[in-house]
């Protein structure tokens, strides 16, 4: 697990656009697992900018997002489709036909979450999965005692997470949905890169949790402790319940100066 502080939220959100430009450059057909939630708002505006001001190219990026809220239509104004239509699809050139999001309104959900499972599977697993994380410790909808080893499904969201997401829903407790699809711990934990974002106090104690914490169905994101390949990106508010965050900087400064001394 890398632990990468970075003073701001802007900065972590530069920090994760570089990431995901190199991973693009380096592989144009990349897998990008997506999340929403206001973090990733900064990398998405990032990936908008170098798609307009130098090219960056996503007409073979295919992408999966991680989650959708079950009980309103793709066309309400807070649906997860809304968003990233809102936020990136339609401001940069990857085709609709490379995008996928559960689908909230479909008969059979079970089916749709075994043939979402088979699509992620079929163009050879994510490269590189976009993570947020809950002040609960989930990742994508996963709540609190959720499998470490779980698969797609349909999740009821925890009332700490319905109270949270009251603010997009006007403040109204009653119309926040309160089940979602979401791909599982199991399926984030296929992703050959995980690149997780958290900015400010309120995400202080879920990512000491998930950072220091014990692995645990208690905090699905501490899960990620098991991944080869995780990265925590995080501001110094996020960062700030951290007990080895000396150890995390000095080993970011080393990384840093390796880098350039190979260059
Ligand atoms: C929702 C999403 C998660 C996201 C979380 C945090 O619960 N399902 O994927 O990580 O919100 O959202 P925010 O970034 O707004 O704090």
């Amino acid at each position: 697990m890398e632990v990468i502080i970075k003073a701001s939220y802007d900065e972590i959100s530069k920090e994760a656009g570089r990431m995901v430009r190199k991973a693009l450059l380096k592989k144009p057909n990349l897998v990008l697992g997506l999340a929403t939630g206001s973090t990733p708002i900064g990398l998405y505006n990032e990936l908008v900018c170098m798609h307009k001001e130098e090219g960056l190219d996503f007409s073979q990026v295919v992408t999966f997002n991680l989650d959708e809220y079950v009980g309103i239509p793709a066309s309400h104004p807070e649906s997860y489709h809304t968003f990233m239509e809102r936020h990136l699809f339609s401001k940069v050139n990857v085709p609709t036909s490379n995008t996928h999001i559960p689908q909230n309104t479909t008969r059979n959900l079970e089916k749709f979450c075994e043939w979402y499972e088979q699509q992620i599977r079929e163009v050879g697993g994510i490269d590189l999965q976009i993570l947020g994380i809950g002040v609960n410790g989930h990742i994508g909808f996963n709540e609190p005692s959720s499998s470490l080893g779980s698969r797609t499904r349909i999740k009821t969201l925890a009332p700490s997470t319905l109270k949270v997401h009251t603010r997009d829903f006007g403040g109204d407790l009653d119309t926040v949905p309160k089940m979602a699809i979401t791909m599982g711990v199991g399926t984030i934990m296929e992703a050959k890169q995980c690149l997780l974002l958290a900015s400010g106090k309120s995400k202080a104690q879920a990512i000491a949790r998930c950072v220091e914490g014990p692995i645990t169905a208690e905090v699905p994101a501490s899960a990620l402790q098991m991944h080869p390949k995780a990265v925590i990106l995080i501001d110094e508010e996020a960062a700030s319940q951290l007990k080895r965050i000396d150890y995390y900087k000095w080993g970011y400064e080393n990384k840093l100066r390796l880098e350039a001394d190979s260059l």
